[in-house]
């Protein structure tokens, strides 16, 4: 939540969104890729990765404990060593901005023969971590963390740890997949109940490791585990980072764009339903499976959209689209309404915040509330936007400049390669007059 002004974008308005265009790897499926490749058995080979600052913040804390990667780019291999065979790094490991590193990490070295210490920048000092803490700590872990619950973590190895049945509290993937990854190591069974869906792309990534976990119901449970396979995993395009595109098309008036090979893994895209819901014009083609994850080419073209009231049961699913999806809101006719999203305080910045803040900076009328916003659809008059150093939000502001009356200023976009590496220059091949000031 850095507010130094590092660098910033400038969006003139204008540009129309056309072509076909493929946006980076997925960064949830990289950070599993990484993490199972390294603890499998022999060699893992991952196509696509997200050459992002949080995935290779997540390559570092693992080349740091042993684990052999070649990173050539387009296709990334890791040497897996084990279940038992990561070594202790002799120092903190730094997981720089990114909460799925951190939280999923905790799980996976809480089960480990020797102690860590787990680091962060500004931003994740700050962020919750009692929540994937608190479960591991009746698992049998030992665990200390600050009073507030936040990061320094130092983790004492050589404990066993026991299998749990636990009620997920939050609608939390990183909380479900550091318990299943602890799972691997727990002895006996650990079953997860959740009640919101959230994305499941560890449960489908250790069946691709051939450690499957079974379903039932809102029942998920995880074995301990013998052995991981390594194995092949094509990653998808980040449905995150086309978000932004699926809003630039839809505001934009004559876009008309296809995004390839984007993951649509139904956990993750209820964002589709939300704009389709607003009158979005959007066609799924190609749909096919990938190493486990559904995937399809994603076509959208302009169109007017309406302000709803956003159905609670999609938030959850929908979690890290509410940048893109309140700009599209705001470019609505009539009245948004956003409840049941909390969790959006605690992300990389309070993201309730920072889109009030970017909707008056730039002359939009909104109203936050203690879990969502309200806000009225109308022209972006232009401004400058604070990111509050959160890649999402200078995305999204970005997207806003297209249409505004005046040019975007975006400050503290350094943030912006933790997901998405190169996105002014696809923005600008896309249709959008980005430039770095
Ligand atoms: C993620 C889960 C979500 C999401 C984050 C990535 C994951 O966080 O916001 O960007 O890869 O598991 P929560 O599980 O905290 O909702």
């Amino acid at each position: 939540m850095s507010s130094s002004n590092h660098s910033r974008f400038q969006i003139k308005p204008g540009g129309v969104i056309t072509g076909r265009i493929t946006v980076p790897g997925d960064k949830s499926i990289s950070h599993r890729a990484l993490m199972l490749g390294a603890i499998a058995e022999g060699e893992t080979t991952i196509k696509g990765f997200l050459q992002g600052e949080d995935t290779l913040a997540t390559a570092k804390v693992f080349q740091q404990m042993g684990v052999a990667i070649e990173n050539n780019e387009d296709v990334v291999k890791v040497k897996g060593v084990g279940l038992r065979g990561l070594n202790a790094h002799d120092g903190a490991l730094d997981f720089g901005n990114s909460g799925t590193s951190v939280r999923l990490m905790t799980g996976l070295l809480s089960a480990q023969s020797f102690n860590s210490e787990l680091i962060g920048d500004e931003s994740l000092m700050t962020r919750p971590m009692l929540r994937v803490i608190e479960p591991l700590r009746t698992m049998n872990a030992e665990i200390a963390c600050t009073d507030n619950g936040t990061l320094p973590i130092k983790i004492s190895g050589g404990v066993a740890l026991q299998c749990i049945d636990y009620e997920l509290p939050v609608a939390s993937a990183q909380l479900k997949s550091c318990l299943l990854l602890a799972g691997l190591y727990a002895e006996g069974t650990t079953s997860i109940v959740e009640n919101t869906l959230t994305r499941d792309h560890t449960e489908r990534m250790l069946g691709v490791f051939s450690h499957p976990t079974t379903r039932n119901g809102n029942t998920i449970s995880i074995k301990k585990a013998d052995k991981l396979m390594a194995t092949e995993v094509i990653v998808p395009a980040d449905f995150s980072s086309a978000a932004f595109f699926i809003v630039a098309a839809s505001i934009v008036p004559g876009s008309d764009v296809i995004l390839e090979n984007v993951g649509v893994n139904p956990t993750r895209n209820s964002m589709l339903k939300i704009m389709e819901l607003m009158g979005a014009d959007i066609e799924l083609h190609n749909a096919r499976e990938q190493s486990g994850e559904p995937v399809a080419d994603i076509h959208i073209k302009s169109s007017d959209l309406q302000g709803i009231d956003i159905p609670e049961e999609l938030v959850a699913v929908a979690i890290d689209e509410f940048p893109a999806i309140l700009i599209a809101a705001a470019c609505a006719k009539g009245t948004t309404r956003l409840s049941g999203a909390a969790e959006l305080r605690v992300k990389e910045s309070d993201r309730i915040q920072s889109m009030l803040d970017g909707f008056i900076a730039t002359g939009i009328q909104a109203e936050a509330t203690e879990d969502g916003m309200i806000l009225e659809g109308d022209d972006f008059k232009g401004g400058v936007v604070d990111s509050h150093g959160d890649h999402r939000i200078a995305m999204a502001f970005a997207v806003a400049g297209m249409v505004s009356k005046e040019s975007i200023l975006i400050n503290d976009v350094e943030n912006v390669a933790t997901s998405f590496p190169g996105f002014v220059e696809l923005a600008n091949k896309a249709g959008m007059n980005i430039s770095y000031e």
